[in-house]
């Protein structure tokens, strides 16, 4: 039985809700409960999750004068490769929480319903979402209740920081990239081969969070100018997501244990060992994100290697940063070029989409049947 009237949703209102909601969040674990899970903690401001967007929301729902229930948006304009426009306005769903007691109330698609009704007010096509494949509570209320499709699905790929460097190959040119070179290089080759990929990613790149973006090539020829670029290439950006909130991992398989202490012991003993340990990830932690992976060229999966490692040996000199995390299309080769971590790595998260105009229901279609190879999605930083 739901809670009828007595559910009240309404804006989140930082001083009467920061604290209950913080705490809904640690008693909220995303995902199954065999395999590792990380827990956010948002620092005492529980929607930085958002704030870069350039607009966005929180609600929360009030039974009882008690927080049972927490969701988050965000809407940007991005690539949405649909004929005849390619632009569309999206608004992403994230966040969804609702308390242990209180589910299979009819909560969260009271959440998600008033969510859609914002979105739907501010002239949104497309609501979208992206689930781990198992959270079997969320696909069914998304896709069995609320009419998402399945659109794509994806990887997220960990990979713990060493305390030791890693050698980056010296036939390589790795070099760092100004804003503006950057977001040209973007607009140019990833415009047109991804979907969801952000209009405003001038603000991305300008934001104070993003570290920069890097470019690799072979050592010897030029660095990409105009329309000329080296034979193989990479680049990507670098998203300081440990600044706005922290992981911290709150269950793990045995294997995960015994390899934390294994692998300290071993450091210790033997230190010219290879075999470095993976650090402590019972205390929150920070992380790098690295978005706008892009690469072409033979040699091109050797070149995002090397930008891996370099990033790598940058995130091991800030305080704290301790995993690198990206998400990439689960049929996208490029994961197999990405160094991570299996036992902390999601195999597949489904990103589900709707219409909510009704001209873009026929287009979705349309769009829903195009290969997943044919186009990577744009996972945006802002939205992790
Ligand atoms: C996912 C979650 C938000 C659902 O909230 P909820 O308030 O319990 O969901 P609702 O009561 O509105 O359920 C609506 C429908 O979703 C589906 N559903 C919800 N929970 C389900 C579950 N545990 N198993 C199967 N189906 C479920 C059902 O179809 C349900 O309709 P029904 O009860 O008439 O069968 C809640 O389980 C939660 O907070 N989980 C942890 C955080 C999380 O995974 N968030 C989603 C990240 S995208």
């Amino acid at each position: 039985m739901g809670y009828g009237n007595e559910l009240v949703i309404r804006n989140y209102n930082v001083q009467k809700d920061r604290a209950r909601v913080e705490d809904l969040e640690r008693r909220c674990e995303v995902g199954p409960t065999e395999r590792v899970v990380l827990f956010t903690d948002t620092l005492g401001d529980p929607i930085c999750r958002i704030r870069n967007s350039p607009m966005y929301k929180m609600l929360v729902a009030m039974f009882r004068n008690e927080l049972v229930g927490v969701i988050q948006g965000s809407i940007k304009l991005a690539t949405v490769h649909k004929p005849p426009k390619d632009l569309a306005k999206v608004g992403y769903v994230l966040g969804l929480r609702v308390a242990p007691s209180h589910r299979r109330k009819g909560i969260g698609l009271r959440l998600v319903r008033r969510l859609e009704e914002w979105f739907i007010a501010n002239d949104v096509d497309y609501a979208y979402v992206a689930t781990e494949k198992d959270n079997e509570a969320s696909v069914k209320l998304f896709v069995g209740k609320l009419s998402y499709v399945k659109f794509r699905t994806s990887a997220i790929l960990v990979n713990p920081v060493n305390r030791r460097a890693l050698r980056v190959s010296s036939d390589i040119e790795v070099a760092k990239m100004r804003i503006e070179e950057a977001e040209f290089l973007y607009h140019k080759f990833m415009d047109s081969s991804t979907e969801f990929f952000p209009h405003d990613i001038g603000n991305i790149l300008r934001n104070k969070l993003s570290l920069g973006t890097w470019v690799a090539y072979p050592r010897g020829e030029s660095l990409i100018s105009g329309v000329k670029v080296p034979s193989s290439w990479a680049m990507l950006s670098v998203w300081n997501s440990g600044e706005l909130f922290k992981l911290r991992l709150g269950k793990a398989p045995l294997s995960c244990l015994t390899y934390t202490k294994c692998s300290r012991l071993i450091d210790k003993i033997f230190p010219c060992f290879k075999l470095s340990a993976i650090p402590d990830f019972f205390n929150p932690f920070g992380f790098y994100f690295m978005y706008g992976v892009y690469r072409e060229g033979p040699l091109s999966g050797k070149m995002v290697r090397t930008l891996c490692q370099y990033v790598h040996n940058v995130a091991r000199k800030t305080n704290d940063c301790k995993v690198i995390v990206t998400e990439v299309g689960c049929q996208d080769s490029l994961r197999f070029q990405i160094p991570h971590r299996k036992s902390l790595s999601c195999p597949e998260d489904f990103w589900c989409i709707k219409a909510l105009k009704i001209e873009e229901k026929k287009g979705l279609y349309e769009l829903t049947r195009t290969s997943p190879t044919a186009r990577a999605i744009f996972v945006d930083p802002r939205e992790v």
